[in-house]
């Protein structure tokens, strides 16, 4: 066996148990990666006292201070997309985020759009009151059948929520900072623009669900600001699936509380725990999730395959 190829590993999770690296994932990567032994640490001492031999870490965040003791250190792997927890600054390890979160997220996402267009919640209010209530109910159903959706932030992900929602028979208008070649399942009618004049984009003030899907960081800090907001339709549905700092909160609330926006899926937020006092908490129109988008069972395993992979084609060398 080729000792070289060895994995730290130090991620566990004080929440979410599908984001505890068990042993069975650790035996996915070793089938998958000959010669290569990983070991799974329980805390951080251990993390840090095994740390001076490792060529690689699979972690879920990473403090400057450990490349210290991090000689031998090469890549670091997280399964986050985001970069928000790796602090490394100015240094050759090379890192791995994760890019299997698509059709989690997209999951996520088409659940919220039919949440709001089939009206579950109200439903389900009217159920917990015994109330056939045929009138009411169908007054508020809508389709995504000939809607307008528009996703800011037109990456990997923003791509797969898009494949998720197009076979309902929506138009999409995917916004991104440089142009690329549209993915396969736009037809005549779906657009690619680019952001730097998104204020303009022609599609906003039809636009039915907007998908914001941005990367956190100085580059999409407040970018989707209030007057951005106040082009959209009063019917228009937003989903936050990327990052809270892309807008100011207090303008959200403000145009939901108005009904200048219809209604609102968030799962990520400006101060996360979302602060008690957030008039978000008790807006009928807004169904908020703790940052859980992405998450599933399978999160971990989809996460390894990914690595192995990427291992496997050479693109980290460990030895
Ligand atoms: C991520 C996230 O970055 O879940 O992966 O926010």
């Amino acid at each position: 066996m080729n000792v070289n190829k060895n994995i730290l590993v130090y991620m566990t999770h004080p929440h979410v148990q599908a984001w505890n690296f068990l042993p069975v994932h650790g035996n996915i990567l070793e089938e998958r990666i000959p010669g290569l032994r990983v070991t799974i640490c329980s805390n951080s001492k251990e993390f840090l006292d095994r740390l001076p031999e490792a060529k690689m870490a699979i972690v879920w965040f990473f403090k400057s201070e450990w490349l210290e003791r991090a000689p031998n250190l090469k890549c670091i792997a997280t399964p986050a997309a985001g970069k928000d927890w790796i602090d490394l600054e100015e240094s050759k390890v090379v890192v791995s985020y994760g890019a299997f979160h698509g059709p989690m997220m997209a999951e996520s996402v088409v659940g919220a759009v039919f949440y709001f267009l089939k009206a579950f919640h109200f439903s389900n209010k009217m159920q917990l009151q015994k109330k056939w209530a045929r009138i009411k109910v169908s007054e508020k159903l809508g389709s995504l059948k000939g809607n307008r959706v528009t996703v800011l932030g037109f990456g990997k992900i923003g791509q797969c929520i898009g494949k998720f929602l197009k076979p309902f028979g929506c138009a999409i208008t995917g916004i991104k900072r440089t142009l690329s070649e549209p993915p396969d399942y736009f037809v005549e009618g779906d657009s690619i623009v680019t952001a730097d004049k998104i204020a303009e984009v022609s599609a906003l003030p039809t636009t039915d669900h907007l998908i914001l899907a941005l990367p956190g960081g100085s580059e999409t800090e407040g970018l989707v600001t209030r007057e951005l907001l106040e082009k959209l339709p009063a019917g228009c549905y937003l989903y936050n699936v990327g990052r809270g700092n892309v807008y100011n909160e207090q303008d959200l609330v403000e145009l939901l509380e108005n009904r200048k926006l219809a209604g609102a899926y968030l799962d990520v937020f400006a101060v996360e725990p979302l602060p008690e006092e957030s008039r978000l908490w008790e807006m009928e129109n807004v169904l908020i999730q703790p940052h859980l988008s992405a998450a599933s069972p399978q999160y971990l395993e989809l996460f390894v395959e990914e690595l192995a992979e990427r291992i496997n084609s050479g693109k980290y060398i460990l030895d």
